[in-house]
C-alpha cells in the first residue's frame, strides 16, 4: 500500500486594520493561495491582535468581514485551508495564557516592534500590546505549524515562538513543532510609490504612496505615473534608483518574468511608457480580486457559512493541542 504522506502545516495570519494595499496582496495573500496544495494551511483574520491598538468596533467588525472575504477573493479556497476569524476559536486566548507563563519579561522587552507601537501609540501602551507575540504564538503553536510566511516586520516573533515552544518542549516533552519561517520562491517586497525607501502602507498620510486591491484601474495607472523616481532615464535596477527598483520588483513579481528580462523589455523606452506600463500590469492582476470581493462582500450569508465551518474545523485541529497542554502543566480535567 503506498504510504501517504502527511503535508506539513503552514499558517499565517493578517490584521483586519484597513484596506489591503498591493504589498499586502504580492507581499503575502498572493503567495498564500499558491501554497494550498502543497501544504496543509491555515489562514486566519487576527482580530484579537488588531485590538491591541484601539479599533472603532462597529469599523472592526466590517474591516473583519472584508479581510475574511479578502482571502476568498485572492483564491484561498475554505475548503482546502483551514480559513477562519482567530476570536471565534477561543483555544488562541486559552494557550495564550498558558504560554505567557513560559515567556520571560525580559525577552517581550526587547521585542522592536512593541518598541515602535508604544513609541507611536504613548497614550496606549496596554499589556496586550506587551503580550502580543505570545498571542501570536499561541496562533502558530495551536495547529503544530511548521512552517510561517512571515514579512520582516513579523521574523523576531517567531524567533520567539520558537524559544517558547522549545522552552515548552525542554520541561515537558516534544509538545509542540518548532516552527520554521516559510520563505516564498516569489513574492515582492513592495515600496511605497511616493517615498521608496519605505514599505508600502496604507497609513501613509499621502494616498499616492500605495495601491488599494480595491483601486479602479485609472487610479492605479495614476498612482504609477506619479510614482517617484530618478532624474535619469535608463530603466535598469541599480543600486540608488529605489523607485524605478521598486517599479521594476513589482512588474517581476506580476508577470514573472526576471529582473533583467523587465530591463531588455523597457531598453530605450522612458519611464513614462514603463510607469504606464507597469500600471497596467498592476490593474490587471487586480482586477478579478476586485470584483470578486465585490461579489462574495456583497453575500454576507456566503461569508459566514464559511467562517463558521472554518471556525468549527480550526477548533477541532486544535483542540488537542490545549488538552495535551492543560495536561501537561498539571490542570485537573474537567
Ligand atoms: N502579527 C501578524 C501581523 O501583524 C499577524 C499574525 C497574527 C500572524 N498571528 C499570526 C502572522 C500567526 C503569522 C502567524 O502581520
Amino acid at each position: 500500500m503506498p504510504v501517504t504522506e502527511k503535508k506539513k502545516v503552514i499558517l499565517s495570519g493578517i490584521q483586519p486594520t484597513g484596506v489591503f494595499t498591493l504589498g499586502n496582496y504580492l507581499g503575502a495573500v498572493k503567495n498564500w493561495a499558491g501554497l494550498q496544495d502543497e501544504f496543509q494551511c491555515a489562514y486566519m483574520i487576527a482580530d484579537l491582535h488588531a485590538i491591541t491598538v484601539r479599533q472603532e468596533p462597529a469599523e472592526l467588525r466590517k474591516r473583519t468581514l472584508d479581510a475574511f472575504a479578502l482571502l476568498l477573493a485572492a483564491g484561498i479556497d475554505p475548503q482546502k485551508s483551514l480559513t477562519f476569524i482567530q476570536s471565534h476559536v477561543d483555544l488562541h486566548a486559552k494557550l495564550s495564557w498558558v504560554l505567557s507563563c513560559f515567556t520571560q519579561f525580559g525577552e517581550m522587552s526587547r521585542m522592536t516592534q512593541f518598541k515602535d507601537k508604544s513609541q507611536k501609540h504613548p497614550d496606549n501602551v496596554n499589556v496586550g500590546l506587551f503580550t502580543y507575540p505570545v498571542l501570536m504564538a499561541a496562533d502558530i503553536l495551536l495547529y503544530q505549524a511548521d512552517f510561517v510566511p512571515v514579512g520582516a516586520d513579523q521574523k523576531q516573533h517567531l524567533e520567539v515562538t520558537r524559544d517558547i515552544a522549545a522552552r515548552f518542549n525542554g520541561i515537558y516533552g516534544d509538545v509542540f513543532t518548532i516552527p520554521e519561517p516559510y520563505i516564498p520562491k516569489a513574492g515582492a517586497r513592495v515600496m511605497s510609490l511616493q517615498d521608496p525607501t519605505k514599505k508600502m502602507s496604507k497609513s501613509d498620510t499621502n494616498p499616492n504612496g500605495y495601491i488599494t486591491i480595491l483601486d479602479t484601474k485609472e487610479q492605479i495607472i495614476n498612482k504609477c505615473k506619479r510614482a517617484v523616481t530618478d532624474s535619469d532615464r535608463e530603466v535598469v535596477y541599480r543600486e540608488g534608483k529605489d523607485g524605478i527598483n521598486n517599479l521594476l520588483n513589482i512588474y517581476s513579481s506580476i508577470t514573472g518574468k526576471t529582473i533583467p528580462e523587465c530591463e531588455r523589455e523597457f531598453e530605450g523606452k522612458g519611464y513614462g511608457e514603463f510607469k504606464t506600463a507597469v500600471g497596467e500590469t498592476v490593474a490587471d492582476e487586480l482586477r478579478p480580486i476586485r470584483e470578486n470581493f465585490a461579489r462574495l462582500r456583497a453575500d454576507t450569508a456566503y461569508l459566514k457559512e464559511c467562517y463558521t465551518a472554518g471556525a468549527q474545523m480550526a477548533y477541532r485541529a486544535g483542540r488537542r493541542t490545549v488538552e495535551k497542554v492543560y495536561k501537561k502543566v498539571g490542570f485537573l480535567l474537567p
